[in-house]
C-alpha cells in the first residue's frame, strides 16, 4: 500500500503544513496548451524534467502529452528516469570526471542516453570509457548561442568538435544543442521576440555548416519555456527542451510568459497574530526560506487575496494583511505561489496533487536533492 494513501481524499484544510500542492486542472491545461502548439510546428518537444526533479509520474504525463523522450540536467536524474522505465534521455549538460563518466557509460548499457559535450578532452574521456564498457554513447555538441555559459562557438569550432565526436570510437554523433538562457529573465518580451529567432537561426546555420562538411545531423535541440515558440519555428531546429511550462514560475509569468498558469503552490498556516505595536496588519506563517525558495523574488500570496509577503526568515514568513477583507486568524491556511518552482520543489519529499480542494494523489519526489 502507498504510504500516503490515507491522505487521498483529504480537504486542503486538513493537510499538514508546509506542503507542496499541484493544481491538477492548471497543470493539465498547461500540458494541453503545449501539445496544441507542437501540433502546428515541425519541431518536437523533448520535455525537460529538472523542474520536477525527474518525478516519474510527471515525466509520464509530459510524454503522454506528446513529448518525444526526455531532457534532464543531472546524471542522477537520468538514472532515476531509467530506473522508472524511460528510454531516450538527453542529459543537456556536460558529464565530466572519471567517476561520473563511469556511471554514464554504465547507464548507456541499459538505456538510450544522449550527452552534451563542449571540450575535446571530455570527448576523448567519454570515448575511452564507452569503448572500455562496450557501449555506444550518443552525443550532441553544445554550441554557445549567446548565453555564454557552456558550449563551443558556432560554425568552425562546432564542426571541429563534431568531427572529433564523429570519428571517436564508442561515440555516435547525433548533432547539436544550444540553450538561449540569455533571453529569459533579463530581457523584456519585446527584446526576446526580436532576438530569439536570430539566436535559433545561428544554431540552425551551424547545423547547415556541419552538414555541408559531410557530417550527418539528426538532432538539433534548443530553447526552453521562454523562447520555444520562436525556436520551434526555425527550420533546422528539430527539438525543444522546455520544462517550466508544466508548473510555471511566477517569475516567468512576470517576464512575459503568460500562456501557462501557475500550478504549484506552498500551503502554510498562520501561526501567530502578534499584538505588539505596529503588528496590527501582520500575520506570521510557517512558511519561511526553508519551505519556499526566495532566490529570485519573494513568493506571491494566492490566498488570502490582498495579502503580500514582507519578508522571510528561515522558518517564518511575515505577511502583510492590511488589504485582506477578512483578516486571517490563528490556524487559517495560506497559499503562496513561488517565484522559482524548481528550487522550491527541491525542499520537499512529496507533491499533493489537488483536484480543487481535495487531494487526488500524493506523489513522492525521489529526485529531490539528487544533485550528482
Ligand atoms: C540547457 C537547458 N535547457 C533547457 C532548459 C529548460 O528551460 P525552461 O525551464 O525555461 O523550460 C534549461 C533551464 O534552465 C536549461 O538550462
Amino acid at each position: 500500500m502507498n504510504a500516503h494513501e490515507y491522505e487521498v481524499g483529504l480537504h486542503k484544510s486538513e493537510i499538514d503544513t508546509p506542503a507542496l500542492l499541484i493544481d491538477l486542472d492548471v497543470m493539465e491545461q498547461n500540458l494541453a496548451r503545449m501539445s496544441e502548439f507542437f501540433r502546428g510546428v515541425s519541431a518536437v518537444l523533448r520535455p525537460h524534467v529538472k523542474l520536477h526533479h525527474a518525478t516519474p509520474i510527471l515525466a509520464h504525463k509530459q510524454i503522454a502529452a506528446g513529448g518525444v523522450g526526455l531532457t534532464c540536467a543531472k546524471l542522477s536524474e537520468a538514472e532515476l528516469l531509467a530506473a522508472a522505465g524511460f528510454t531516450d534521455i538527453l542529459i543537456a549538460n556536460q558529464i565530466v570526471g572519471e567517476r561520473k563518466i563511469r556511471r554514464l557509460v554504465n547507464l548507456a548499457a541499459y538505456t538510450e542516453v544522449i550527452v552534451a559535450v563542449d571540450h575535446p578532452d571530455n570527448v576523448r574521456a567519454l570515448s575511452a570509457a564507452a569503448t572500455a564498457r562496450g557501449v555506444t554513447l550518443r552525443v550532441l555538441v553544445e554550441v554557445n548561442i549567446g548565453h555564454n555559459r557552456c558550449g563551443v562557438a558556432p560554425f568552425e569550432p562546432a564542426l571541429e568538435l563534431s568531427r572529433l565526436v564523429h570519428d571517436s570510437p564508442g561515440l555516435r554523433y547525433l548533432g547539436l544543442m544550444g540553450y538561449d538562457g540569455h533571453l529569459t529573465l533579463k530581457v523584456t518580451p519585446e527584446e526576446r521576440a526580436a532576438q530569439a529567432p536570430e539566436t535559433a537561426r545561428l544554431l540552425a546555420e551551424t547545423r547547415a555548416y556541419v552538414e555541408a562538411a559531410g557530417l550527418p545531423v539528426t538532432i538539433v535541440s534548443a530553447s526552453g519555456t521562454f523562447t520555444y515558440r520562436y525556436a520551434a519555428q526555425i527550420p533546422g531546429i528539430t527539438e525543444i527542451q522546455a520544462g517550466t511550462y508544466l508548473l510555471m514560475d511566477t517569475a516567468f509569468q512576470e517576464k512575459g510568459v503568460t500562456e501557462f498558469g501557475c500550478a504549484l503552490t506552498v500551503l502554510g498556516t498562520v501561526t501567530s497574530r502578534p499584538s505588539y505595536p505596529g503588528a496590527e496588519n501582520l500575520a506570521i506563517i510557517d512558511v519561511g526560506r526553508k519551505a519556499i525558495d526566495t532566490g529570485w523574488a519573494l513568493p506571491q500570496v494566492k490566498n488570502p487575496a490582498g495579502a503580500f509577503i514582507k519578508s522571510m526568515s528561515q522558518e517564518h514568513g511575515r505577511m502583510d494583511v492590511s488589504g485582506v477583507a477578512t483578516p486571517p486568524q490563528l490556524g487559517d491556511r495560506v497559499e503562496l505561489s513561488p517565484s522559482d518552482c524548481n528550487c522550491t520543489i527541491n525542499l520537499y519529499d512529496r507533491f499533493y496533487a489537488m483536484r480543487g480542494d481535495i487531494v487526488e494523489a500524493v506523489w513522492d519526489i525521489p529526485g529531490r536533492g539528487a544533485s550528482t
